[in-house]
């Protein structure tokens, strides 16, 4: 077990940079699955969930090598199609095999997620929008198992633009037979980074970046090379910390027309925003003050950020209402926050914040990536030393965390936890 010791009173300054976004990647890992032989992807970032699909895909029977930021992999002409518990259990993503690999193996058996402690997080949309596509799909011993000798296209609609839905079906229905119709299909930078190594790969895809995809099935794919999109929240993640310390960062790699109401949320806050040639700068004088956010699906203000966010209110000047609309309690974190001083308080989904002049630290646990983030950034404000807990989590999204804060001028570091339960 390890833990992040941050010390209060930063102010960030210089320039950070931003690699390949997590849930895009992790799609395209589980996307190569569709065609026989080497995919190569660009940008890959070294964090832990990357990892653990390296795994998952090994264990289908792929090889799966990393040198750089590159990851190649390479799938056999029959790959297994059973995604285990212990894998599945340490992240939720891997549900995005189940798509593909009922496309190529006519049948896979995933485990049911449990994934990260944010609110019930159903699976119906992926499961009806499969059998739509003339898949039978039951749950046995913890399994979803999805069977279908060849899928047929078909429309689906969605009840909510979920991404996770958007994404397996996409990757169901490009080896359809026939075309199919999404609606209300999610519209995030990740999917339509899918869609390009998918259309990269042979696959034929209307309607990329709106919320209705058109997919004429194809009889195989072809194994492809990609650069993952930058990863806009981890961009955008960077840009709070700047506001929230008050300081100077210029983000180099985020792509600022991903962030748009997030970044209009910290001009609000009275940072300004500045974008450059490959990335934007953030520079935040005085005190921000509180900004209320409604969390949507994108181009709305992503849910991803909305932890940021309350930390950035929980010292701004005034009370901000936050409001989360894409997860129905991810408010876990609050209690966290709380033990640094915060005055949050929450009703359903809605969360109220009055700005304090400043927090205090103490010791805090991570529930799951992005709180864990937020975590460390309420500690570089508060005052004294906020130990964060339970850092696998941040490792699963975010690249070399502590030595990117170190290198702009926060005092934080990681150490092993003695043996002691916390
Ligand atoms: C992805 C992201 C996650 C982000 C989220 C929303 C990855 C690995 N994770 O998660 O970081 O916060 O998008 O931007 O890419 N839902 C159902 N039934 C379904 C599917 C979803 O009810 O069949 C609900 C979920 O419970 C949740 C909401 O829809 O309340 C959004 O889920 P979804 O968009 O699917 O998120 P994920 O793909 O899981």
């Amino acid at each position: 077990m390890e833990r992040f010791v941050v010390a209060g009173g930063a102010r960030l300054a210089g320039e950070v940079r931003v690699t390949g976004a997590k849930n895009s990647v992790l799609k395209l890992m589980a996307a190569a699955l569709l065609a026989e032989g080497t995919s190569r992807l660009t940008a890959v970032p070294d964090i832990l969930d990357v990892a653990i699909m390296a795994e998952l895909l090994s264990r289908l029977g792929c090889t799966v090598v990393r040198a750089g930021d590159t990851v190649q992999i390479t799938v056999p002409e029959r790959p297994g199609h059973e995604a285990d518990y212990d894998l599945v259990r340490r992240m939720r993503a891997s549900i995005a095999v189940l798509g593909p690999l009922v496309a190529r193996c006519g049948e896979a058996k995933v485990a049911l997620p449990g994934g990260d402690a944010i609110g019930s997080r159903g699976l119906d949309m992926h499961v009806a929008g499969l059998t739509r596509l003339g898949a039978t799909v039951t749950s046995e011993h913890g399994y979803l198992i999805a069977r279908a000798p060849r899928l047929t296209g078909a429309s689906v609609w969605l009840d909510f633009p979920s991404v996770g839905a958007t994404e397996n079906l996409l990757m169901a229905a490009v080896l359809a037979k026939g075309t199919t119709t999404i609606d209300n299909a999610a519209r995030e930078p990740d999917i339509v980074d899918l869609c390009q190594f998918l259309q990269s790969m042979g696959a034929r895809i209307g309607g990329v970046g709106t919320s209705t995809l058109e997919i004429d099935g194809v009889e195989g794919l072809h194994p492809a090379e990609h650069r993952t999109l930058p990863d806009r929240i981890v961009a955008g993640t960077w840009a709070v910390a700047a506001v929230l310390t008050r300081g100077e960062v210029f983000v180099r790699g985020g792509r600022a027309e991903h962030l748009e109401v997030a970044l209009d949320k910290l001009v609000q806050a009275g940072a300004v925003v500045t974008p450059g040639v490959d990335g934007f700068g953030v520079r935040m004088e005085g005190r921000p003050r509180a900004v209320d956010v409604v969390t949507l699906p994108y181009p709305g203000f992503p849910t991803d950020l909305q932890p940021m966010v309350l930390s950035l209110n929980a010292v701004a000047e005034g009370t901000a209402m936050v409001t989360e609309n894409v997860f129905e309690a991810r408010w876990m974190f609050v209690n966290e926050l709380t033990r640094l001083g915060a005055d949050v308080r929450t009703d359903g989904h809605h969360a109220v914040v009055r700005g304090r002049e400043r927090l205090s630290g103490a010791p805090v646990r991570a529930h799951d990536i992005r709180a864990g983030a937020a975590l460390v950034l309420a500690g570089l404000v508060a005052e004294g030393t906020t130990e964060v807990h339970d850092v696998a989590h941040i490792d699963r999204g975010y690249e070399g965390f502590v030595d990117k804060l170190v290198a702009l001028g926060a005092d934080v570091r990681r150490e092993v936890v003695p043996d002691e339960p916390f």
